[in-house]
């Protein structure tokens, strides 16, 4: 049976002995591993049943430590990490020698970053070694932003969740590489590319719409709760398309009146998109446990955050 404490030493004892704990960060939670113990990296693909094509993202403490895991680090991406760092920026870059293919997926790049939550930072400072931390959901299913739902994916399987509070941001962190040592967008995430360019200049952005899948984060089907889901401009109309059956609701800032509605999660009552992100899965959890036929999401104003709920909710609903 799985432990949520808040206690530090029990998951550095665990760590140390190659087991695989999950952890708080201010993005999401996330299954964390010893990148140097081939035991724990093999265990996090398994407890994910993530393919093992797809590379595992590494935490490390600050920036001082990015050289243990990348070299031949752009310009620009110091600057990003200097403007960043603690927080939810992702940066893809060419590997140290010393970074497992398990961790690469046979890449010769690495996903690192420094996570903005005292828990997480805290635990990192005590370790004598970075953490292999992808978000602690199986593979395709909706991020965990609280304890209680790694708990209900995870159960028996992992021996501790450490217990750090609703994350923060709520989405998953943005994701930048670099080809040609120009910065590429990834993923949307926690960090709004309006952000991105604002620190770096222009950014080129690659979904999988048009590119392999890059970082399989941007897979089509994706971050997806059980319900069917669908995305629209026209939450009336599709309301009435589906009469009947039993509909679940994701507002972004107003209640809908309609007695066909079994129930609706108004993700920013203040009309915000952070506070929107934030609640996003919390919001998604709640309603794949409400034994709906239907969720019919509303689609977000495509800028800032809302670039990144609508890429969430898209793929959701694939
Ligand atoms: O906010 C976050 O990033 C959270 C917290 C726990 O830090 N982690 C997270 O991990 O979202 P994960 O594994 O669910 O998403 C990381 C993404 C994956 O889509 C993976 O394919 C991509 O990063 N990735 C990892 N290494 C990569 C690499 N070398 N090249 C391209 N993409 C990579
Ligand atoms: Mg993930």
């Amino acid at each position: 049976m799985t432990k949520i404490t808040s206690n530090i030493q029990e998951a550095i004892d665990l760590l140390n002995n190659n087991e695989v704990v999950a952890i708080p960060t201010e993005t999401v939670y996330g299954l964390a591993g010893n990148i140097y113990s081939d035991k724990a990296l093999n265990k996090i693909y398994e407890l994910k049943k993530r393919p093992h094509f797809n590379p595992l993202i590494v935490h490390v403490n600050s920036i001082d430590k990015l050289k243990l895991v990348a070299k031949e680090i752009p310009e620009k991406a110091l600057q990003l990490a200097n403007a960043f760092w603690p927080g939810p920026l992702t940066l893809i870059l060419k590997k140290q020698d010393s970074i497992s293919s398990i961790i690469s997926a046979g890449k010769e790049t690495v996903a690192v970053r420094v996570p903005n939550h005292p828990i997480a930072l805290e635990l990192l400072n005590r370790l004598d070694f970075p953490l292999a931390a992808p978000s602690a959901n199986p593979f395709t299913s909706i991020s965990p932003t609280s304890s209680q739902h790694v708990f209900e994916y995870f159960n028996t399987e992992l021996p501790l969740i450490l217990e750090g509070g609703n994350c923060e941001k709520g989405v998953e962190s943005t994701i930048i590489g670099f080809e040609n040592n120009n910065p590429v967008l990834y993923r949307h995430g926690s960090i709004s590319i309006e952000e991105i360019e604002k620190e770096v200049g222009k950014v080129t952005v690659f979904t999988n719409d048009d590119v392999a899948p890059n970082a399989p984060g941007m897979l089509k089907k994706h971050y997806a709760p059980k319900t069917p889901i669908i995305l629209t401009k026209l939450v009336n109309d599709l309301i009435e398309k589906y009469k009947g059956q039993k509909i679940g609701l994701l507002v972004f800032n107003s209640k809908i009146d309609n007695d066909e509605i079994k129930h609706q999660e108004i993700v920013s009552p203040n009309n915000n998109l952070n506070e929107a992100a934030a609640n996003l899965y919390a919001a998604l959890h709640k309603l794949d446990k409400l034994d709906l036929d239907l969720i019919i999401a509303e689609e977000f104003p495509n800028f800032g955050l809302g670039k990144t709920i609508n890429d969430r909710l898209k793929r959701a609903s694939e």
